[in-house]
C-alpha cells in the first residue's frame, strides 16, 4: 500500500448518550467518526451536530445510506457538520447524481456509495464512475454477516477491481483484528470498525491495536 489507510469508528447505537460516551473514549485514536445508520435514525442530525462539537478536528461521516431525496439528505448531513455522507448503491442514478452535486458544491464534502446488498457491483460501478463518483464503502452487511456471509477471495478481487477503476474504497462489516491481514495487498482508503472496538473492555486500546495491525500490512507510518 502507498498511502496509510484511515480508521473510522462506527457509532452504531440506538441512543445518543452511549454514542457520545464512546466518542470521548476513542476519538483520539481514530481519524473518522461515523454516525451509524441506527443512530442517525434514532437521534437524527442532532447526533452529527453534537459529535461535531465534541470532535472539531475529526472527519465525520453520516452513514445515512440515503435511498432517495439525495440532494436534500446530503445537504441535511453537511449542514449538521458531516464531512462525508453515504447514499445506497441501490438508489436511482438521479439520487446519486443529486447527492454528488450537493457534495461537489461544498469544499471538503464527499459522497460515498454504500454497497450493502448490491450484487452486480462491477457493472454498476462503471456507471457511477462515469458520473464522477470517487468513493465507496464496500460493506458486508451486518445481517448477512451474522447469518450467512463471510469475507472471501471474491470480496478481495472485487475490491481490487474497484481500486483499479479509480475508486477510493472504504471497507466495513464485522471487521475484527484477525481479518486485517485479509486486506493485505489492497490499497484500502478507510477501515471502518464498529463492534470490534466498541464492544471490548478497553475500546481506546482496541483502536490502537487496529492501527498497529493496519500499519503492519501497509508498510508502517
Ligand atoms: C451497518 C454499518 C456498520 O457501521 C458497519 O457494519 C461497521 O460496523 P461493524 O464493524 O460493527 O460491522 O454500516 O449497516
Ligand atoms: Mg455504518
Amino acid at each position: 500500500m502507498t498511502k496509510q489507510p484511515l480508521i473510522q469508528l462506527a457509532l452504531d447505537y440506538f441512543d445518543l448518550a452511549p454514542a457520545l460516551a464512546m466518542t470521548q473514549i476513542v476519538r483520539d485514536e481514530v481519524d473518522v467518526i461515523e454516525i451509524g445508520t441506527p443512530l442517525s435514525k434514532s437521534a437524527g442530525m442532532l447526533s452529527v451536530q453534537i459529535v461535531r462539537e465534541l470532535c472539531p478536528d475529526k472527519l465525520i461521516l453520516a452513514d445515512i445510506k440515503s435511498p432517495d431525496v439525495g440532494g436534500g439528505e446530503a445537504k441535511m448531513a453537511f449542514d449538521a457538520g458531516a464531512d462525508w455522507m453515504t447514499v445506497l448503491g441501490a438508489a436511482p442514478m438521479d439520487t446519486i447524481k443529486l447527492a454528488l452535486e450537493e457534495a461537489n458544491s461544498r469544499p471538503g464534502k464527499e459522497m460515498f456509495i454504500e454497497l450493502t446488498g448490491i450484487r452486480d457491483i462491477i457493472a454498476r460501478a462503471q456507471e457511477w464512475r462515469d458520473i464522477g463518483v470517487e468513493r465507496m464503502v464496500y460493506h458486508r452487511g451486518w445481517d448477512e454477516g451474522n447469518l450467512s456471509r463471510s469475507w472471501d477471495k471474491s470480496d478481495w478481487q472485487t475490491i481490487q477491481t474497484l481500486i483499479e477503476m479509480g475508486f477510493k474504497v472504504s471497507v466495513a462489516g464485522g471487521i475484527g483484528l484477525d481479518l486485517i491481514p485479509f486486506f493485505e495487498g489492497l490499497e484500502i482508503s478507510v477501515f471502518i470498525i464498529g463492534r470490534a472496538i466498541r464492544e471490548t473492555d478497553y475500546p481506546a486500546e482496541s483502536a490502537r491495536q487496529f492501527r498497529k495491525a493496519i500499519d503492519n500490512i501497509s508498510g508502517g507510518r
